[in-house]
């Protein structure tokens, strides 16, 4: 008999075109909430100064972050760019690194970036209706490269934690941008490798 507490089921709405999920936490991140992530560290500050656009939404239904339990939430990432960077989330691996996640669009068209402990670097695409499985050991950031929101639903081991720092220190090992019109991977060359 495990010595978890009994909590009672229950249900979150989520609505597909604009992913709310209610009731849901929701948490706000704007440019200056990623500053020292950009390539274009001058076109960061100036768009910081000028309107210090919101980039995404995370909304979170409340389970307890404990083994056992699933946390899940929504995510909206908006359109955008800063300076040939589109828009992206700030990228996390789990404190728990062996714990797995799984992220499902339902609007909008992006990529889902990914690296393991190893230095592997890996990218699929998102679009409505792909489900992303996001196996254990691997740090995960998505990139929204549309004209609309990319919004998707991510499922996760209530105890995987969220460790954003080392992202942070070492960065990704490639950048996701647009150039001539079109979106392009480049080497990121301050990519420092994640061991
Ligand atoms: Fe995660």
């Amino acid at each position: 008999m495990s010595v978890m507490k009994i909590m009672k089921p229950f249900n979150v709405v989520i609505n597909f075109k604009t992913g709310e999920l209610s009731p849901g936490k929701r948490v706000l991140r704007r440019v200056s909430d990623l500053k020292p992530l950009f390539y274009n560290q001058k076109a960061a500050e100036e768009l910081i100064h000028h309107d210090d656009p919101l980039m995404y939404e995370v909304i979170y239904a409340d389970v307890p972050e404990e083994g056992g339990h699933l946390g899940h939430c929504t995510t909206i990432l908006y359109p955008g760019r800063v300076g040939e960077e589109f828009f992206f989330t700030k990228g996390h691996r789990h404190e728990k690194l062996e714990t797995a996640e799984i992220y499902f669009c339902l609007q909008g068209t992006g990529k889902l970036l990914m690296e393991s402990v190893e230095g592997e670097f890996e990218v699929l695409d998102m679009f409505p209706g792909s489900s992303s499985y996001i196996p254990p050991y691997w740090s995960h950031r998505t990139v929204n490269v549309g004209q609309e929101p990319l919004i998707f639903y991510c499922i996760f081991p209530g105890d995987a934690g969220h460790d954003y720092a080392t992202i942070e220190r070492h960065g990704f090992p490639q950048l996701v941008v647009e150039r001539n019109g079109k979106v392009q991977l480049i080497p990121n060359p301050y990519w420092k490798k994640n061991v």
